[in-house]
């Protein structure tokens, strides 16, 4: 179910989208249902936003079935009959729970069919029960649910209970959508509620079951905005204790933001008030100093990234050293070894294995080769205001500090540039270019001024 606005979250863009772990809350759901079965076999329920919502899931291979008006999420499962014609049994998840394992589902699952369940509700009893729908036992019996009361139609006495619905169930497909019409509208909120088929199915003589969870962070649901934090929280606390438990060493973990995807291998150091988001792979044996920030990269084994780089869908092999403050660019390929020191901006530019651009520098449209110096405050000058241009420097090659290259320029091998350049016509290997005015001394002059 993925069709609500999410009017709780006060915002423009639908709840399902809305993101924790670097993923929107629907994408986490879908994770989960599509290791239980297979994704052809899990439909979306969309409705508000229709479209975005499909877009941002499409890439999963899942279904759609469209809920055109929000009635509750009775009426958004009741919307869903003619996909499900021919399952025996249905699992119904929340697009707004998105913590739930695969596990879990599996075991509602098996647990619903070893029982000959018609209705199953996973169940649990969090800290803070408020907001919930309340699971009412029948009492006496074992497992056996009477009804659900949702928080807004409960009574002050069955606000006391503790036990809570996860809006996570399985049902068998036939006695659903029989009784389904059966679900009225009449509470507070005149709204279609699913929950209402416990009674329902219950009064018809069906088998209504609770199974419950000791792990109640795990059915959180996300329905304003300190629940979305909390459940990001979460699911960052345990990617941490994950990359931990595989080898990573990371400290003050509570500091970090390490998005889902992010993969990191052994002996790797992550300091306090690192983020490392999207699809960032870090190799092993690397150390990610504070206040970092990499997103969609790739670094290799023995990489120092130094406090305050922010690296961005760039690729860094193995040994190289960066920052201090450095900022990796979309495009940026850093070569075995190679330094990219303080200040020092790269996009789309290559630097060969050993190559160092160690202060104040813009590398923009550049490939330098293998061992190449670039000396502080060299500027590529990439751009005359229409077209982006290219520079190449050859491999072993040195430029002197503040120099200028205007592009498209080349600068062959083993090619020294003279400090303070601006190098416009390109240089040959092996040759000194200088592209500044002489020095004047005028000697005696101040002397002569003041006399
Ligand atoms: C629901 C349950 C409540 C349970 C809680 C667990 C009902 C009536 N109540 O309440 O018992 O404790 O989940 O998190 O089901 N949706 C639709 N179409 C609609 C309305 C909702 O697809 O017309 C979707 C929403 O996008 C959301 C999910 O269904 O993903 C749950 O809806 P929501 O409004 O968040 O229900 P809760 O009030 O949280
Ligand atoms: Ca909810």
């Amino acid at each position: 179910m993925a069709a609500g606005k999410g009017t709780r979250l006060k915002s423009r863009h639908p709840k399902v989208l809305h993101e924790i772990g670097g993923k929107a809350l629907l994408e986490h759901v879908i994770a989960a249902a599509t290791r239980v079965v297979r994704p052809e076999d899990v439909y979306c329920i969309i409705g508000h936003e229709a479209d975005r919502v499909r877009r941002a899931t499409e890439h999963t291979g899942v279904q759609y079935v469209v809920q055109p008006e929000q009635r509750g999420t009775g009426d958004a499962v009741a919307r869903a009959r003619k996909a499900l014609t021919g399952y025996d049994h249905v699992l119904v998840l929340s697009g707004d729970v998105p913590l739930i394992r695969p596990e879990t589902i599996a075991r509602v699952r098996d647990f619903h069919i070893a029982n000959r369940s018609d209705m199953t509700i996973l169940t649990t009893e969090p800290p803070d029960a408020t907001g919930y729908g309340r699971v009412l036992r029948k009492p006496g019996a074992n497992d056996e649910v009477q009804a659900i009361v949702e928080q807004k139609a409960a009574t002050p006495e069955q606000l006391q209970v503790r036990e809570i619905n996860s809006g996570i169930y399985a049902f068998r497909t036939q006695p659903l959508f029989e009784h389904i019409r059966r679900i009225k509208t009449d509470n507070p909120a005149r709204e279609y509620y699913l929950t209402d088929m416990a009674g329902i199915l219950g009064a018809a003589g069906k088998r209504v079951l609770a199974l419950s969870t000791d792990r109640p962070t795990e059915v959180l649901g996300a329905n304003r905005r300190a629940e979305l934090a909390e459940l990001d929280a979460a699911m960052r606390r345990h990617k941490c204790e994950e990359l931990m438990d595989a080898g990573v060493t990371i400290y003050r973990p509570e500091t970090c933001v390490i998005d889902a995807e992010v993969e990191i291998a052994p002996d790797t150091v992550i300091e306090p008030f690192v983020q490392l988001l999207g699809r960032t792979k870090i190799g092993g044996d690397c150390r990610v100093r504070s206040y970092s920030v990499i997103r969609d990269s790739k670094i290799g084994d023995k990489v120092e990234v130094r406090v305050g780089c922010v690296i961005q869908e760039a690729q860094v092999q193995q040994g190289a050293l960066l920052g201090p403050y450095c900022h990796l660019r979309p495009g940026s390929e850093i070569g075995e070894g190679a330094h990219v020191g303080n200040f020092v901006e790269t996009k789309k530019a290559r630097l060969g294995r050993g190559a160092k651009a160690n202060h104040l520098t813009y590398l923009g449209d550049a490939v330098i080769g293998e061992g190449t110096n670039i000396g502080a405050g060299t500027i590529t000058c990439n751009y005359d205001g229409v077209h982006k241009h290219l520079t190449t420097i050859g491999k072993g090659a040195f430029v002197g500090s503040d120099a200028t290259l205007v592009a498209p320029i080349k600068i062959g091998d083993g090619s020294y540039i003279g400090a303070g350049s601006c190098i416009t016509e390109n240089v040959p290997a092996n040759a000194l270019a200088l592209g500044r005015s002489r020095q004047v001394v005028k000697k005696g002059w101040a002397k002569k001024r003041s006399g």
